[in-house]
């Protein structure tokens, strides 16, 4: 079910909450416990603000009110100043652009996500995770993230590069967890050009880090170019993709930005979405043994393919409900780029808005037992009805993830390639907490004991 939110005539106020309210709540979510603010947000309801100075921060609650900010009112915003900093790497890929230009890019790439072209990257996604649980250890305790880090990772390079050489991927990574560490400094670009200017490690370091990048993803571009055959990755369908004003294709420029963005956005957040799969799978055992007869029965003991993700049905609930709990992307925001109406309520030009997807999908008036990790709820006669922004971990609207289907069709095949050979168990002394940053990563990593089955 949806119900759209229309701008209606009646205005309606929304509750101001005093900042300080939020210092503990907030200071609680660095320390990735959400439960201050799921209070406020379960006790202020819809919608709700607080001002800082005058800037004020808007949280929408309803998924009407997503659903108008994301899909119906989404030419009166921009991404929030947040994604500003992430512009200093990502130049302006398609995580940043706006407008025009983003339709015009997301257009030229959409092509390079369509089912049959995703389906072409099965092979690879089961082939890594193949060679990974080939050199695991029975007994082994191992830290769950990290591999499934660099399960995805391999991944990422071959389909967008047809890279497979681990040291060069490593080193791209490295480079890119350098930015990621600093970015926040580079919130405005004179604030990125004071930085670099400072005789700081931190900023030497950061210079390095985007030469590495650079250095490397222009030279994938030239070898891609010079070869001129198509290898079937995706820089190959961004080669070959025309604008359809005046059928030419995109500068060296852009094409690293979007394949900065594509590597960045297309890896870590998938393996989080893994990582925490299997360590809500090791305290569920009755789960983990459905998903385990799910995957011998479909697959026989052979590899999984693209044709097998349709019948790893109890393996796409899995999955969904773990994204549910623990949504790699758990929040974001918008800033108003003129006065505009939410269905009753005013938003002022400049407003912040902020969408939460691990608050709204933990809210018990949609959610039944909320916290209860329970893959059935979405079987359909159980979540029929349910309001389609009630769970968003992929956004929506025209900036909804283009990599949506591609990480679906990974999670699956990844976790019934794993499950085939193995279990895993939590080590006792595993630290289990989660850093809310831009993303939901398990601060310790998952550290558990691999048992072979
Ligand atoms: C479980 C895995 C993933 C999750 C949870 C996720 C989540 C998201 C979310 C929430 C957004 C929207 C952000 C916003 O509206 O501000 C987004 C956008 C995006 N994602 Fe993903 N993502 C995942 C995997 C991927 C993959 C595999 C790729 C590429 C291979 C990818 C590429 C992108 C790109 C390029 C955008 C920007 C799209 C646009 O604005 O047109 N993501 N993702």
């Amino acid at each position: 079910m949806s119900t759209t939110l229309a701008p209606t005539a009646t205005k309606r106020a929304m509750h101001h909450v005093p900042f300080w309210n939020f210092i503990g709540p907030m200071l609680k979510l660095r320390r990735g416990d959400f439960s201050g603010v799921q209070e406020i947000a379960s006790r202020e309801g819809d919608i709700f603000y607080t001002s800082l100075a005058v800037q004020r921060v808007i949280f929408l609650n309803s998924p009407e009110l997503v659903e108008a900010l994301l899909v119906k009112n989404h030419k009166d915003f921009h991404k929030d100043p947040g994604f500003e900093a992430l512009r200093y790497l990502l130049g302006n890929g398609l995580l940043t652009s706006e407008e025009e230009f983003h339709l015009k890019q997301r257009r030229l790439i959409q092509p390079a996500f369509h089912k049959k072209r995703i389906d072409g990257y099965a092979e690879s996604m089961v082939h890594y995770a193949r060679e990974m649980g080939g050199q695991w250890q029975d007994g082994a305790t191992m830290d769950i993230h990290a591999e499934m880090m660099a399960v995805t990772l391999s991944i990422i390079a071959k389909t967008l590069f047809n890279a497979d050489v681990a040291s060069e991927t490593k080193k791209v990574a490295d480079a890119l967890e350098t930015v990621i560490h600093y970015h926040e400094r580079y919130f405005s670009q004179a604030a990125g050009r004071f930085f670099e200017m400072l005789p700081l490690e931190s900023s030497r370091r950061m210079k390095e880090s985007m030469g590495i990048l650079d250095g490397i993803v222009y030279r994938f571009i030239q070898e891609h170019r010079s070869t001129q055959k198509d290898s079937g990755d995706l820089l190959d369908m961004l080669l070959q993709g025309r604008y359809e004003d005046d059928g030419s294709g995109m500068s060296d420029k852009q094409l690293r930005d979007e394949c900065i963005t594509l590597f960045l956005a297309g890896h870590e957040t998938t393996a989080i979405a893994m990582s925490w799969t299997w360590y809500l799978l090791a305290h569920h055992p009755e789960i983990e043994a459905r998903l385990h007869e799910e995957a011998d029965r479909v697959l026989q003991g052979r590899d999984a393919t693209a044709a097998d993700v349709e019948q790893l049905d109890y393996t796409r609930r899995v999955f969904m409900e773990s994204m549910r709990l623990y949504p790699p992307a758990f929040g974001f925001g918008r800033q108003a780029i003129r006065d505009t109406q939410l269905g009753p309520y005013e938003i002022r030009k400049g407003d912040v808005l902020v969408v939460s997807s691990i608050i709204m999908q933990q809210l018990e008036r949609y959610y039944p037992q909320a916290t209860t990790f329970d893959p059935d709820r979405w079987l359909p006669e159980r979540s029929e009805g349910l309001h389609k922004f009630a769970y968003f971990p992929f956004g929506g609207g025209v900036r909804k993830c283009i990599g949506e289907s591609f990480a679906w069709m990974e999670g699956i095949l990844l976790l019934a390639t794993f499950a085939q050979q193995w279990k895993m168990r939590m080590s006792p002394d595993a630290r289990i907490a989660s850093e809310p940053r831009i993303t939901l990563r398990p601060k310790y990593g998952v550290k558990m004991i691999l048992e072979k089955r």
